[in-house]
């Protein structure tokens, strides 16, 4: 795993969009590049650099096929908290080059949820499955929306949000727990660990310990985030005031593996 510290939120998100358009730039096979993609505040800042490139003939979208994390149960998707509005606000409006039939977002209106989670995973896996998934992760460490104790092995499914996450998340919904919705649909955490590379960003003191329980000591399903030890080709981009729970041993050694710069 690597751990590459920023010192703020703006150089992350530089970092982290400079490496995914390397990726998809790199990229040659005839197939397209399939992106996930994540929301939340923490990617935002990627976003709006991914656009600069786009908009400045850095990287192309067109041959980029994107999967979104999760979405919302019962938010259409004219909702202004629904990951659709989100992402389109964000991201996908803006590039030049996006086809609007290769975004991929799951259905939180649809009529049978759990076919809706197998279609998406099955459409996925006709791509040969994701090249890089982006994401963030909660302050208990939830990846994409599976709450601690989801199986490390989930796969795409409609998930219970917890009361912790429906309170952090109320700041979008007029401060009011109760108007966030008490479902999502959300990949699995197997899904996101089988795609060939994860970058996961990880800002600000709120993740501090969200951050520790990453990348030091085990893997366990409280902190689903710590599956990512386990993968061959996981990178968590972080800012400086998110590594305030790292034990000085740990921070030395990534700053120390990463000084030569490297995307
Ligand atoms: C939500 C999303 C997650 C995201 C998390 C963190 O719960 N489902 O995918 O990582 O929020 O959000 P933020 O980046 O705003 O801290």
């Amino acid at each position: 795993m690597r751990v590459v510290i920023q010192e703020n939120y703006d150089n992350m998100s530089k970092w982290a969009a400079r490496y995914i358009a390397s990726r998809i730039n790199a990229h040659k096979e005839d197939r397209p590049f399939v992106l996930g993609l994540a929301t939340g505040s923490s990617p935002i800042g990627v976003y709006e650099e991914l656009v600069k490139m786009n908009k400045a003939g850095e990287v192309s979208f067109a041959n980029v096929v994107t999967f979104n994390m999760d979405e919302y149960v019962g938010l259409p998707r004219e909702h202004d908290q629904s990951y659709w509005y989100f992402m389109h606000y964000y991201l996908f409006d803006h590039l030049t080059d996006m086809k609007p039939e290769n975004i991929n977002i799951l259905n939180g209106m649809a009529e049978d949820l759990d076919a809706e989670c197998a279609k998406f995973e099955e459409k996925m896996a006709s791509y040969g499955g994701v090249d890089l998934f982006l994401g963030g992760i909660g302050v208990d460490g939830h990846i994409a929306f599976n709450e601690p104790y989801t199986s490390l092995s989930s796969r795409t499914g409609v998930r219970n949000l917890t009361t912790d996450t429906r309170i952090v998340n109320s700041r979008f919904f007029g401060n009011d727990p109760e108007a966030v919705p008490a479902q999502a649909l959300s990949v699995g955490v197997a899904t996101v660990t089988e795609s060939k590379e994860v970058l996961i960003l990880i800002n600000g003191h709120n993740k501090a310990k969200a951050l520790a329980k990453t990348v030091q000591g085990g893997v366990s399903a409280k902190w689903t985030c710590s599956a990512l030890q386990n993968h061959n080709g996981a990178i968590i981009a972080c800012d400086e005031p998110a590594c305030g729970e790292l034990t000085v041993d740990a921070y030395k050694y990534f700053l120390d593996i990463e000084k030569k710069e490297r995307l």
